[in-house]
């Protein structure tokens, strides 16, 4: 499974690289807005340090706009993924997109409908928002479930890119379910290597290590 980062901070990023489970990033216009600077550069500099996919959005709703938004967008860097919103004009410009060989996300999907549409508009990822549905009363990841079935009956090459990741739980079920991509917001990484048994565990380890008064490296 591959891991986005879901965020336009720069420093963030950088934290989490050397990890090596930054697969790519998605932004979006919210995230450029709390982020603060400028979209063109902070996009730019994420692709200069992000060798994966990198998610701009485009904010035009009419077809001819976000057609050249997404070329302008694509632009900046070859790993530049457009993101259009899952509407009309949305799946015209992925389809028109893609024909450039332009990496497309399809966001804002939040049905089964929706995904099967994005899959034969050649979407290179979906993004089903789970954290959304669940604030309806939804269970989000049961989309994702739906999807994966659907895009493996028809072969369908989209990937199902897991978006709006609030928790562990949503992360953890997406990947049992088959999901290709997570993206997930700096403060859920940080979740997941928690454990009260790894603490405790290092603790006793360190309590008996000090005892032996040795230390591993020459002094
Ligand atoms: C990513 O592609 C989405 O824009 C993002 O995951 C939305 O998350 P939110 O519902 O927490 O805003």
């Amino acid at each position: 499974m591959k891991f986005f980062l879901d965020t336009a901070n720069i420093e963030e990023i950088e934290e989490l690289i050397p990890t090596g489970f930054v697969d790519g990033v998605t932004t979006n216009p919210s995230l450029i807005a709390k982020n603060g600077d400028d979209m063109a550069k902070t996009i730019k500099s994420i692709c200069s340090i992000v060798s994966g996919p990198v998610s701009a959005e485009v904010t035009a709703t009419d077809y001819e706009t976000m057609l050249k938004e997404g070329e302008y967008l694509a632009s900046f860097a070859k790993n530049v993924a457009v993101k259009v919103p899952l509407t009309f004009n949305g799946l015209k410009a992925c389809k028109a997109l893609r024909e450039k060989n332009i990496m497309v996300n399809v966001t804002l999907c939040f049905s089964e409908a929706q995904a099967l549409l994005a899959a034969k508009a050649g979407a290179t990822f979906i993004s089903p928002f789970v954290g959304r549905l669940d604030d309806i009363g939804e269970k989000g990841t049961d989309l994702i479930k739906n999807i994966v079935v659907m895009y493996k009956n028809y072969n369908f090459k989209t990937e199902v890119l897991v978006a709006s990741v609030r928790s562990v739980e949503h992360l953890i079920e997406s990947s049992l379910m088959g999901a290709d991509v997570a993206t997930l917001p700096p403060k859920v990484i940080h979740e997941l290597y928690n454990h009260p048994l790894t603490d405790k565990g290092l603790k006793a380890f360190l309590d008996d290590w000090s005892k032996t008064g040795q230390s591993i490296l020459p002094k």
